[in-house]
């Protein structure tokens, strides 16, 4: 599937969730078998090329392709939670948000040390949440040098964010 066809599978919500907001929504993407496919099919290339060992997903949107492409790949895959959510002791990190701030917590001995993780996300806006996310994977122990996206916001400037913090960035769409 090409690039533009996945594109048209992706929804525009305008004025979500707050005014000025152009929100990318993947409901439409993921509930179209051959698209979800497609998507799946090419961050797990993404992910093989860069030599991935393990997968991580950021709650929620994250889950759904993150998870998927370990499958895929069968590799592992590491949940990177919002706060309060692991029923361990966690290590954590706050960070900002097109539309407000949040924190992401990992459990420490979901990742090994020196193991080469690939984040996998749906989107990339301001790339504080992928960034965050491959802080706290580093900070446990992880290569983290590569991330895949279903979707890039070049204008919000996340993949010149992410490459400052270390990662190549990868987008199926802009
Ligand atoms: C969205 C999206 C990315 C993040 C991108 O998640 O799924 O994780 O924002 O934004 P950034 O590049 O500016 O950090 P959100 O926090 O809205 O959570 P959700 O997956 O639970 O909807
Ligand atoms: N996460 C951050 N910014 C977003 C946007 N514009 N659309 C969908 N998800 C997002």
């Amino acid at each position: 599937m090409t690039a533009d066809e996945l594109k048209g599978l992706i929804r525009t919500v305008p004025d979500f969730p707050a005014r000025g907001i152009q929100f990318r929504d993947i409901t439409t993407l993921i509930g179209n078998g051959p698209g979800l496919r497609a998507a799946v099919g090419q961050l797990a290339c993404i992910a093989r090329e860069a030599g991935a060992e393990a997968i991580a997903g950021m709650e929620a949107r994250g889950f759904i392709f993150g998870a998927a492409v370990a499958v895929e790949l069968q590799l592992g895959f590491v949940p990177v939670r919002k706060p309060g959510k692991l029923p361990v002791e966690t290590i954590g990190i706050e960070y900002a948000l097109e539309y407000g701030s949040d924190r992401l917590e990992i459990d420490p001995a979901s990742v090994g040390q020196g193991q080469r993780i690939v984040v996998v996300d749906d989107l990339i806006a301001t790339g504080g949440t992928a960034c965050a996310a491959a802080q706290l994977l580093r900070k446990a122990g992880a290569v983290v040098e590569d991330a895949a996206f279903v979707i890039d916001l070049p204008d919000l400037g996340g993949a010149a964010a992410l490459r400052e913090c270390g990662a190549a960035v990868h987008a199926l769409v802009d």
